[in-house]
């Protein structure tokens, strides 16, 4: 059996910056709210001008991500894309990545598990590579959800809080199995899909939605969000503890924690738990807010950028969300 290491990040976010005072022109908030409950000082939306979507995102932190690994693109052997905001219903987005990028055909997955995404398609990548199936993987996390987010009073709970943006990493084989992924850890618990959901359209109803003009709030994303707090903040120590034990370390063994950027609060309490140091764990939700699949690819490809990532570090990813779903990866660096 190998391991996977990851060789190459990138990361690429949307020019148009989006303050808490921009959004509090046409909804019913104000910064010092979004600031104090989220910790969110601004966001990036995907311009439609500019023809901005999941998968041109996506493109772009790949490529960075692919030149940093010191790879050509045909070396690249396999996609595992995640996403919540593919720019088509289907065919998923990982196909066009595959296109974009002008890759040959090589297989493109998609990883439908929102905020825990990016946890996800890093442990399928690793299990192509350590069955000796794939060489070089591209795994990537992109979202562009401010085309369908309610900018209104009315969804004010959601709208402040998602951001849009692209992170991806190309992991490859090692044959040292002390580095790289030393464990991944998934979860789900489907009876919650209804807290934190966009349930329409849907196949049952899409005619009809169509044809009709209407009001119907499902086509909105929905969130339960008290609710999906508490859970985030049970699971995410979950996640993480399980991982620890997994590898026999305890937290302070840990180098550096990128939690999914869900809210600020969630991260310090997770922080306050661990007893981590501020130069533990890592946060930028304040610049991207929640960037749902990409936010820990996002996190992880600015932390190496800034140092904070170095050879041997023992990194933590850890994410929960809708579905819901959570889960963490062990890096040895
Ligand atoms: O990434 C996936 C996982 N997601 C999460 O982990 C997010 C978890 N949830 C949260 O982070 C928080 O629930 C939010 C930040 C989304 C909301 O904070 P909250 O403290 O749970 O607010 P709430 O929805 O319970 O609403 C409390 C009050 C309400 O007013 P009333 O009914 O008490 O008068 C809301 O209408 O705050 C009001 N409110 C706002 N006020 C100003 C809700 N959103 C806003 C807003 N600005 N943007």
């Amino acid at each position: 059996m190998y391991n996977s290491k990851v060789i190459g990040t990138g990361h690429y976010v949307p020019q148009t910056v989006i303050t808490n005072d921009d959004l509090a022109k046409t909804i019913d908030t104000t910064d010092s709210w979004i600031q104090e409950r989220t910790g969110i000082k601004e966001r990036r939306w995907a311009s439609k001008e500019l023809g901005e979507t999941a998968s041109t995102m996506a493109v772009k932190a790949s490529e960075i991500a692919i030149t940093k690994a010191g790879l050509e693109k045909k070396e690249i052997d396999f996609i595992v894309f995640a996403t919540l905001s593919p720019d088509y219903y289907f065919p998923g987005g990982g196909v066009q990545i595959q296109h974009l990028l002008g890759m040959d055909t090589i297989g493109a997955l998609d990883v439908r598990t929102q905020c825990s995404g990016f946890i996800y398609a890093i442990s399928v990548a690793d299990q192509f590579i350590k069955t000796g199936m794939y060489k070089n993987i591209l795994v990537v996390g992109s979202e562009a959800q401010s085309g369908f987010i309610d900018k209104t009073t009315r969804g004010r709970n959601m709208g402040v809080i998602f951001g849009d943006g692209a992170g991806a990493v190309v992991l490859t084989r090692t044959e040292d199995n002390t580095k790289g992924v030393l464990s991944t850890h998934l979860h789900s618990e489907g009876k919650f899909a209804e807290d934190l959901a966009l349930t329409s359209p849907n196949p049952s109803n899409w005619t009809d939605i169509i044809e009709k003009e209407n009001d119907d709030l499902t086509h909105f994303p929905y969130m339960n969000g008290q609710f999906v707090f508490k859970h985030a903040v049970t699971r995410f120590s979950e996640a993480i503890i399980e991982g620890l034990e997994k590898n026999k370390v305890t937290s302070e063994d840990i180098d550096l924690l990128i939690p999914h950027q869900a809210n600020l609060r969630i991260s310090q309490f997770v922080q306050r738990k661990f007893k981590l140091e501020d130069r533990q764990i890592f946060n930028n939700i304040q610049k991207y807010g929640n960037t749902t699949a990409a936010s820990i690819a996002i996190a992880l490809s600015e932390a190496v950028e800034e140092g904070r990532v170095k050879e041997n570090d023992l990194v933590v990813l850890a994410a929960f969300g809708s579905g819901f779903t959570w889960g963490s990866v062990v890096i040895r660096w």
